[in-house]
């Protein structure tokens, strides 16, 4: 059947489209979003100066075709805004300054990202660090990953619009932001920059490169676009990174229904490793 008559675009490319994304990189797109995935695709095809999605899929049999990158990139959602979520961060504050001693003497405080985007929200992370500990070297390594290769290269050039920067404020845009009026537009400041490492890295891989554990794992707005079975799989993996006591940050609306053995909710949205 066909979906949409330019390019031929049939229910069956949607099929195949949805599985070779599934299988990839864990995103599930349910039959209500065939628009949305043609209307992401087809400049990809008019690039290739393809006609049709046959032919577009046909590149994409090749597994280490450098299509791919191109398709994840087109069908992964990158929506993010600097301190999305605010609990998550006054929560952060509170934790260490109420551990402001410990914190100080121990190993920097290893925090995952790990859906990151464009940096907004490791950003934000950062700059958080940097207020509660009260110094511009807080003892803090973050590190900040994505699968998509667009979104990491803007968040580590970390130049933001005005428009970007609303729920920033006018002392945050000071402290942490250099501003460049030619291009009307802010700039992480090294400093902060420099607490952060962006890393290509995909959810779905089987394993990880990752060595060390971490003392607090970010992921957040990603996990509504996978399954049941596949976030379950991945509060597993996660659980190995965590250690005792740790902490696990998720979205708004991907607080985990199903009983979890191994966290505990602390609140919001906020877990801790048990
Ligand atoms: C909606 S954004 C959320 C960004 C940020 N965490 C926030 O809450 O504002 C979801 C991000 O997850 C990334 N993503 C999707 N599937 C992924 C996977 N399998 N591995 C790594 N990142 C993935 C997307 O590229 C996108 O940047």
């Amino acid at each position: 059947m066909l979906v949409n008559t330019q390019f031929g675009y049939t229910e069956q490319d949607f099929e195949a489209i949805a599985s070779l994304i599934y299988s990839r990189v864990g995103i599930a797109f349910r039959k209500n979003k065939r628009n949305l995935v043609y209307n992401r695709l087809v400049g990809r095809l008019r690039a290739h100066r393809l006609v049709n999605f046959t032919q577009y899929l046909k590149l994409l049999d090749d597994q280490n075709h450098e299509e791919w990158e191109y398709f994840v990139n087109a069908l992964t959602t990158n929506l993010t805004y600097f301190f999305r979520e605010p609990y998550h961060f006054d929560f952060l504050k509170n934790y260490v300054q109420e551990h402001l001693e410990h914190l100080t003497t121990s190993e920097p405080l290893r925090i995952w990202c790990s859906a990151c985007s464009t940096g907004e929200e490791a950003y934000s992370i950062a700059m958080t660090m940097v207020e509660a500990f009260g110094t511009n070297q807080p003892p803090v390594k973050i590190l900040a990953t994505d699968l998509n290769t667009h979104v990491l290269a803007v968040a580590r050039e970390g130049n933001y619009t005005t428009d970007q920067l609303e729920r920033v404020s006018e002392q945050q845009k000071l402290q942490h932001f250099i501003y460049h009026k030619y291009k009307n537009t802010y700039e992480i400041r090294p400093e902060i920059k420099s607490l952060i490492h962006f890393k290509c890295l995909n959810l779905m891989d089987t394993q990880w490169p990752m060595k060390k554990s971490f003392n607090m794992i970010f992921c957040r707005n990603v996990m509504i676009y996978f399954n049941r079975e596949t976030q379950s799989r991945l509060l597993t993996k996660f659980a190995h990174y965590l250690p005792q006591g740790s902490l696990l940050f998720l979205g708004h609306s991907e607080s985990f229904s199903e009983p979890q053995d191994k966290f505990k909710p602390l609140r919001q949205t906020m877990y801790t490793r048990v």
